[in-house]
């Protein structure tokens, strides 16, 4: 693999659909496990994901010469809701995910995280869970059980990882499970993602000037402009996105009559962002 790659060249080159089997796994740190993968499963399309371009990095360099190994910059639901097409994987692995002490409302496995597993996985698709913290492991297996959709498997073997050696010569305990997701489910995803949807927008340049702070919630979307700029080149918005418990920064520019998501971003249109954006500039 040549290097990491952006959430929206995977759908803009196919990638995702080359391969007919798929394992992903969530926040892969320093790379080693996505080696073993690598190693071990060698007629599978391997994807790395982490949200740090330390990790990335340090990733890329176990894993550049590794034909079936993809790098994605993505944070982990978000990847699970807008760029994995419906029951594609066939194994997603998250191992000692960031515990967030004192803020658990931010770990990543949440009812929606279980949600995005029941639509991303194939029927008898397997999720593997590891961490050191007993109560996020307690929480996890609560929400599985209480979940219609999986069969809790216990006893797993734990990972070898970075962070499983690191607690292991601590002397901590830890703790792993899988899932195996029953039978075909068809609850897939209702939303779209887009590529490219330049709007017109028909405010005026004051009114344009002065959409800070401007919020717009639903249910499942938080929209907000944090920052507006005048440039050389157009007007420039800063804005965040919210959908249920992910979401990005996403810049926007208005040229030429016409709003569109900076290149630099090198992002995607999920489509509640493109009913957030019509509203607000058409
Ligand atoms: C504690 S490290 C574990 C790394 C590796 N799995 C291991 O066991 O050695 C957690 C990793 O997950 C990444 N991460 C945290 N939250 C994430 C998210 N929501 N989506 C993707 N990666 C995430 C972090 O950047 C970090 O590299």
């Amino acid at each position: 693999m040549a290097g990491v790659i952006s959430p929206r060249k995977v759908i803009d080159k196919e990638i995702f659909n080359k391969n007919e089997r798929h394992i992903l796994e969530i926040g892969c740190g320093n790379g080693e496990f996505l080696v073993q993968l690598s190693e071990a499963r060698k007629d599978y399309t391997i994807w790395g994901l982490d949200i740090s371009n330390f990790a990335l990095k340090k990733a890329l360099s176990r894993t550049k010469n590794l034909k079936n190994v993809f790098l994605v910059k993505s944070e982990g639901k978000w990847f699970l809701q807008w760029i994995t097409p419906s029951f594609t994987l066939d194994e997603i692995y998250l191992l000692f995910p960031d515990p967030w002490p004192g803020r658990e409302k931010r770990r990543i496995v949440d009812t929606y995280f279980l949600e995005l597993l029941t639509s991303t996985l194939k029927p008898e698709g397997r999720f593997f869970f590891s961490t050191d913290v007993e109560d996020y492991f307690t929480n996890v297996r609560e929400l599985f059980k209480e979940s219609n959709n999986f069969n809790i498997v216990d006893g797993v073997n734990a990972f070898y990882t970075k962070y499983e050696r690191k607690w292991k010569a601590a002397g901590r305990k830890t703790y792993s499970l899988s899932v195996v997701k029953k039978g075909e489910f068809r609850d897939s995803k209702t939303y779209k993602t887009f590529l490219n949807y330049p709007q017109k927008v028909s405010l005026s340049e004051d009114t344009l000037l002065n959409l800070t702070g401007l919020e717009l919630r639903t249910k499942d979307v938080f929209f907000k402009i944090i920052k507006t700029f005048k440039s050389t080149s157009g007007i420039l918005y800063k804005t965040v996105f919210r959908f249920r418990s992910t979401g990005q920064k996403q810049l926007f520019l208005i040229k030429n009559g016409e709003i569109d998501i900076l290149p630099v971003q090198a992002e995607i249109y999920p489509e509640p962002l493109v009913e957030a954006i019509k509203l607000i500039f058409s």
